[in-house]
């Protein structure tokens, strides 16, 4: 069968992922190999988690059942085409040795970056670290490849949740990042602590966002959004709550 013009793009060409443990990341990883077999090498930038190292990290996650199909149909093991490098996006140039960095420099020519913290409540600074000064880094990294083609940013920072049309452009920062940045070096934990989101702002942008889904005004469902670590699953059951009402 003819190869597509993507498949052909692949074609032999490294990249480079961010964020490969998580649900877009791992989700984008099969889909390459599965759909572009004959792709370069697929690096994936990872950090030691809980006890495991970057090998068992990637082992435990190509036991996902998600991978099954690319393993039946890869003529290569997986671990032929896909290379663990140890780094943590918060860390100066994204905590990787000198020597990855090298061999990512000279070999990628596209990374995709899907690393983040997407809780809503996240200590500011560990968000800002992770989510804006991670990315810089990212940016930097690409830089210094004489390859590069393509730099994919995978973000919520794009969905705009608050506005009814969203158009296809950056939208600028409610604050300057790089301001935000420097608080990072100066600010206090406990200076830092005082300043994470407060009810007040979550519940203004999650109800912006809600109220187009569902009518209710009761505040209560907000009171759950806001405790907890990951909210997503309260703001499906905050969601549901019309239906469920419904219900007989
Ligand atoms: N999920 C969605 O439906 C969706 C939709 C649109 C956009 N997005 C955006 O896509 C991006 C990824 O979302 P997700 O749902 O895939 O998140 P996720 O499942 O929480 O995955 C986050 C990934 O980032 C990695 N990571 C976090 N901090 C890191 C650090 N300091 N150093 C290295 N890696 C780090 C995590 O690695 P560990 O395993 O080490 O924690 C994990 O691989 C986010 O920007 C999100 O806003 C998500």
């Amino acid at each position: 069968m003819e190869s597509s013009a993507i498949q052909e793009f692949y074609k032999g060409r490294s990249v480079l992922i961010t964020g490969a443990t998580g649900f877009c990341g791992k989700s984008l990883l099969e889909k390459l190999l599965r759909s572009c077999p004959d792709i370069g090498n697929i690096f994936v930038l990872m950090r030691p988690k809980k006890g495991q190292d970057v090998e068992k990290r990637l082992a435990k996650l190509f036991s996902d059942p998600v991978f099954d199909t690319v393993k039946r149909c890869l003529k290569l093991p997986l671990e032929h085409k896909v290379f663990p490098v140890p780094g943590d996006i918060t860390q100066t140039g994204l905590g990787i040795s000198v020597q990855n960095k090298d061999q990512l420099c000279r070999e990628v020519s596209v990374v995709f970056h899907a690393a983040a913290t997407i809780k809503f409540n996240e200590n500011l600074r560990v968000a800002l670290q992770t989510n804006v000064m991670g990315t810089q880094e990212v940016v930097e990294l690409c830089k210094q490849m004489p390859l590069i083609m393509a730099l994919v940013y995978v973000s919520t920072a794009y969905s705009q949740c608050p506005l009814t049309e969203i158009e296809e452009k950056v939208y600028p920062p409610p604050h300057d990042p790089k301001r935000l940045s420097e608080c990072v070096d100066w600010l206090s934990e406990k200076d830092f602590h005082s300043i994470e989101p407060t009810p007040a702002i979550l519940v203004k942008a999650h109800s912006l966002f809600l109220s187009r889904k569902c009518s209710t005004t009761n505040t209560k469902p907000f009171q759950a959004l806001l405790s907890g670590s990951h909210n997503f699953d309260k703001i499906y059951i905050f969601h549901q709550l019309p239906k469920l009402r419904t219900t007989k």
